[in-house]
Order: C-alpha cells, then sequence, then structure tokens
C-alpha cells in the first residue's frame, strides 16, 4: 500500500485518523467487494483521497454538495473529511455500493453531515449548490444528469483528466443549449500535491 503522503495532516487537519480508517476501508473492503480494482490499492492517497480533497479548493463555505455516481465515496468522502463545513450527498444507484458507503459513512462517524441515497441522478430531485462527479462519464452525457441538480446561483465542479478540454469542444452545443458557461481549473489538495483538473460549469 502507497505510504501516507507528508501533507495529509495539512490536507485532514484533525480528520486525519478518519482519512486513515476510510483508507483502510477501500484497500479491504473496496477491493474485496469488488468497488476498485486491486492495482489501485498502491495508489490510494495520491490517485483518489488527495485527487478527491483537491476539488474542496473551490468549493464555498457551508456548500450543499451532491456527489453524483459516487461509488466507493469517490470525491465526496474525502471532501467531507477535508472540509468539515460542506454537507455531501452520495448520490449512487448500485445496492453494493451503497451499502459500502452507508458502511464507510456510520464507521466514519459522518452521519451528521453526510448522507447517502441510493438513485440514478436523472431520477433525484434535490438541488444543491454544488454538483461534483467523477469518473461517471464524458460531458456530454454527464452534463443532461446533473444541471437540473443545480440550485440557482450554484455551480458543476465535475473532476476530469487529460481530456477535459476535448470533452468541452464535443459538449459545446449542449453547454450553449443549456447556457452553461464553462472553466477548466487546476486544483491542487496542497502545494504538494499533484494537480487535480476541475471542470467548472456555471448558468450564465
Ligand atoms: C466508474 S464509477 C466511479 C465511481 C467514483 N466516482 C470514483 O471516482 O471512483 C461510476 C459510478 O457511477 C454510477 N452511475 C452510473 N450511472 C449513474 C446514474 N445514472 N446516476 C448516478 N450514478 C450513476 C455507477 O454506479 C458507478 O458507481
Amino acid at each position: 500500500m502507497e505510504a501516507e503522503p507528508a501533507e495529509a495532516t495539512a490536507v485532514f487537519g484533525d480528520r486525519i485518523e478518519s482519512t486513515r480508517q476510510y483508507v483502510d476501508m477501500l484497500s479491504s473492503r473496496g477491493i474485496e467487494w469488488g468497488l476498485l480494482g486491486p492495482r489501485e490499492a498502491g495508489r490510494l492517497w495520491s490517485r483518489h483521497v488527495l485527487n478527491s480533497a483537491a476539488a474542496g479548493g473551490v468549493m464555498p463555505e457551508g456548500a450543499h454538495v451532491v456527489d453524483v455516481g459516487s461509488g466507493a465515496g469517490l470525491p465526496g468522502v474525502p471532501l467531507a473529511l477535508a472540509r468539515p463545513d460542506l454537507g455531501v450527498t452520495l448520490l449512487e444507484p448500485l445496492l453494493r455500493r451503497a451499502e459500502f458507503l452507508e458502511l464507510a459513512i456510520d464507521e466514519l462517524g459522518l452521519e451528521e453531515r453526510v448522507r447517502v441515497v441510493r438513485a440514478r441522478a436523472e431520477d433525484h430531485e434535490d438541488v444543491y449548490d454544488v454538483v461534483t462527479a467523477r469518473a461517471v462519464g464524458a460531458l456530454s452525457k454527464l452534463v443532461p444528469w446533473c444541471e437540473p441538480l443545480l440550485d440557482d446561483g450554484g455551480e458543476m465542479l465535475l473532476l476530469k483528466g487529460a481530456s477535459a478540454p476535448e470533452e468541452l469542444a464535443k459538449a459545446e452545443k449542449l453547454l450553449r443549449r443549456l447556457r452553461l458557461s464553462a472553466d477548466v481549473l487546476s486544483v491542487r489538495a496542497d502545494p504538494r500535491s499533484e494537480p487535480t483538473t476541475v471542470v467548472r460549469l456555471r448558468r450564465a
């Protein structure tokens, strides 16, 4: 398993023990239950946990956030651990994944600020200040699911890889039709961490 990076304590503050517990859960039950591939055990901190927490740097204070297609809790659980002011909904349609999330929230003691909703984004009716997602699909598929979940003045903060500009170009007509303006941000959980690309979409 990857050693804990030096910056983890600065990023998670007094939630560092819970974060270690979450990393342990991912590397044991997360892999046994098939939520992550066995190769991910060697890169949980850098590729998954710090990469997810980085998006917290561009989220407004006290925001209500929904993590669409949360899977094993990424990015929603690291965001809730890095930012104790956020309220987080983990939206996940698959039973096994939703059960894992319920267990994680219970074991990490996050139930006051984090909830699990077992549903598809298209069937969910609440609205949020921030809609986030990671590894759920290309923007052309994801944006029509996420846009109806935005409250007035809200924003989508979608974690992406190097394909972000290409995906934005492909989704150009859709974004124009939905009157969404786009920025590509590069954010880090800490100056020592690898950058994460975030596509920010706001109603124009
Ligand atoms: C590749 S996994 C990514 C999980 C996690 N976000 C991550 O970064 O590891 C995609 C997730 O999206 C979920 N998903 C698929 N279709 C969905 C939909 N229509 N609404 C919400 N979630 C969906 C899947 O069940 C799965 O857990």
